[in-house]
Parts: structure tokens; sequence; C-alpha cells
């Protein structure tokens, strides 16, 4: 692998050497940088960086690629914290259906949604999975994601969550993307338990739990707690499960309904609470009261025309934010983090840094990856954004729709 030197930087974005916690409140306003900046790679890794006025010669050129940023922002690629990326396929039809009318929810109670995908997905061979995964990531990545988390939830048996966790597990192990795994098996009751919950929970609890951690497929658990799929008891009792197994909660709560899912993710440990559209005073209260971080998801809002979720306020408050895509075939086909950002902006009234912060930094804390990525530090893997020419920060989110990125640089590649 070449080592790189990035000269004459306009701004090196998002520099902190020592960052323990996730941004909240006032400290999601500034992004620290370093002005007419360099910054040098070697081994896939951020090794060195400064200000051009202190770039004194560089020991051996030979063996090295520079690349010339002048009028160009240099910032962490993209942090994705939230994504359903292994899945069989597209549900296009849904979206013409919500064009006539139907709304989300409608389509799930007539039998589709996560149900569809699952059916496909069960027939789909695990190859095909894996292949189509890849090229979704590698488009991710060339719209600036360098770091992913990745759920199950469309398998809803042993075997086919099982060949799913499988599929992320070979992403992990050969994509040059950071990938985090979830077990989502909470995510809907499939066909055959529909009459029957509390045997599906057997499943999950006793059965699927165990053997994806026996396995080593998966770091976190998930469960779609909403009215019609999980209850908070459900949740409750699945989280528990979960923890005596190792796996870290991050939650899907409060899409459509406020029903409780903040406390019961609080009261276990959450790492994050996603989702957050519709929320109460009491829920406000929680997030104040524990730690877990709120992850809004605002193309899940523009697609499905739902609110979204209050991160002015939550920010307003003192409170984290953690921005991410959702990428998924129902709700959010779309896992271009550069329009999560003007989304951001533009409907969520968070100012280019704000967004910037929840979706870089933060999204690191979001997957346990703030020690791997997220922030220009020396020893950093060398994940990084290079932005067109562009006269001011504000520009990125501004051209919303167009892509703000010259170049993208993963694990110390160009990509
Ligand atoms: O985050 N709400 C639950 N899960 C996904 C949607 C999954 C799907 O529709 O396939 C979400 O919105
Ligand atoms: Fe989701």
């Amino acid at each position: 692998m070449r080592n790189v030197l990035i000269k004459n930087i306009k701004r090196l974005l998002q520099v902190r050497e020592n960052i323990s916690k996730p941004l909240k409140g006032k400290e999601m306003a500034d992004i620290p940088f370093i002005e007419n900046a360099w910054l040098a790679l070697e081994n896939g890794v951020i090794s060195d960086y400064g200000s051009m006025e202190q770039l004194h010669g560089v020991a051996d050129w030979r063996n090295l690629t520079v690349i010339d940023a002048e009028n160009r922002f240099v910032l962490p690629a993209w942090c994705d914290s939230h994504t359903h990326a292994v899945h069989a396929g597209p549900r296009e039809i849904e979206f013409v259906d919500r064009i006539k009318g139907l709304s989300y929810e409608d389509i799930a109670a007539r039998g589709g949604g996560i149900l569809n995908s699952v059916d496909k997905l069960r027939e789909t061979d695990e190859n095909q999975l894996y292949d189509e995964a890849w090229e979704r990531l590698s488009n991710f990545m060339r719209q600036g994601t360098g770091a992913i988390e990745i759920k199950s939830g469309y398998g809803l048996s042993l075997e086919s969550e099982l060949k799913m966790l499988r599929v992320v597990k070979r992403l992990r192990e050969n994509h040059r993307m950071i990938v985090r795994s979830t077990f989502l098996g909470a995510h809907a009751i499939p066909r055959e338990y529909l009459t029957n919950k509390d045997g599906y929970l057997d499943l999950l609890i006793h059965t699927m739990i165990p053997t994806v951690v026996d396995q080593g497929l998966a770091e976190f658990i998930d469960v779609f707690c909403e009215k019609n799929y999980f209850t908070t008891d459900d949740t409750q009792r699945i989280l528990e499960a979960g923890a005596m197994h190792g796996l870290v909660p991050k939650v899907h709560v409060n899409q459509f309904n406020s029903i409780g899912g903040i406390k019961v993710c609080a009261n276990n440990g959450a790492l994050t609470v996603d989702h957050l559209e519709i929320l109460s005073e009491d829920d406000y209260a929680l997030l104040h009261a524990h730690q877990a971080l709120p992850v809004a998801l605002p193309g899940c809002s523009f697609f499905i025309q739902i609110p979204y979720t209050p991160g002015r306020r939550m920010i307003d408050e003192g409170l984290p934010l953690v921005l991410a895509s959702d990428y998924n075939p129902g709700s959010c086909p779309s896992g271009n983090m550069n329009f999560v950002i003007s989304l951001a902006c533009i409907q969520m009234k968070l100012t280019p840094e704000e967004a910037i912060n929840a979706a870089t930094i933060n999204g690191a804390f979001a997957m346990h990856a703030e020690n791997e990525t997220g922030s220009i530090r020396k020893g950093a893997v060398a994940n990084l954004i290079i932005t067109k020419p562009m006269k001011s920060l504000a520009l990125l989110p501004y051209h919303f729709g167009d892509s703000p990125i010259e170049s993208v640089i993963i694990k110390g590649e160009s990509i």
C-alpha cells in the first residue's frame, strides 16, 4: 500500500485527538479544524497532520502519492450506524401503493411490508445476498460512507437469520468498509407464528440469540418496539436475553407511536434509541436521565412521509444526536449520507456543523467504532472525504441531491 500525503487542504475538519464521549448540545455546534493543512496516511492509517506552514520536506517522496486538496475540505468519512443493507431486493410496488394513498402501516396491516422482504430473502441464495450487499456497500462508499452497521431481520427463522448474519460477517471480513453487526430477529412476527407470538418469542430467546452469539455473528441486538410488532414487555424479555449473551441493545423505538420503548431501552443500558419520530414529554425526560444516544433517520421520514425526529429541540436541550440512513427496501431505499445531512439541515433545522458532527464522530460512537473512525487523529483508520472545491462548508448540505464529494479514501485507498 502506497503512503499518501494530502497537501494544501483548505480546512482539515474534525481534528480531535482525545474524545471519550459523544458530542451533545452546544458541543455539536463546532467542528475543530486546521486551516491550510496537510494529512499523512501510512498503511491505511492516519499517521500525522499539521499546518502547511510547518510542512518541512518529507523524507522520502518516492513511495508517496501526493494529493493536492487546494480549495477542498477534508473530513472523516460518514459513519452510518443504522442500516438494513442486506436484503433480497427492492419493494417498489409498495412505493407506488403509497403514492396512491396507502400508508406504511396500511401496507404492513395487509401482510406486506417487512414480511414481503422476508418471503424474498428466505428463497434467495446466500452468495447472491452477499454479492448484492457488496454492491450496495461499494456504492455507499463512493458516496462517502466508511463505516456501517447492518441488521438482520428479514429472515425471522433460525436458518434465515443465520444466513443474513453470515453475509454481514463476510462483508465485515472482506469489504473495505468498517462493518458492525446487529441481530434483529424481533423485526416482525413471521407469517408462520402470526397466531403464536409466544412461540416466536421462545424461539428468539431460547434458540436464536444463543446460536447467533455462539457463532460470533452479532455484537448488538435490536427490536422493533412498536404497536403491532413487539410490545415493551416483549422488548424487555428480548433485551434481557440478549444481555445474558453479551449483546448490546440498539433499538427501533417511537417510529409511529410512543408506547414506552425508551424506558425499556434506558433500563437495559441501550447504546442507542433509533427513530424517535413521535415523542412524549416523558420520553424527553428519559432521554435526559439516561445515556442511550438518540439516532435520527430523516431519510425514512422523507420517504414514507412521517414526522421528522425533533433533533433541533434535542440539541437545544443539551442532548447528543446521531444521524444515520436507515437504508432498507421499505422505508428508506437510499443510503446516501450526503442527502441525510441535507435533510437534517433543511427539515430538522440542524446547522451544517451539527449535522456533520452527528454523522461522523457521534455516528462512530453509536456503533462502538469511535476508536477506529469518526475523527481525524493519529492512529485512526484513514477513512476520508475530500470535497469538491468549495468556498464554505455550508455548501455541502446546500447542494442537496448533488454530490459534494470529489474523492473518497477508505483504509488509505482512493475509491
Ligand atoms: O427502520 N421500522 C422498522 N424497520 C425498518 C423498515 C423495514 C422495512 O420496511 O423493511 C425501519 O424503518
Ligand atoms: Fe431501521
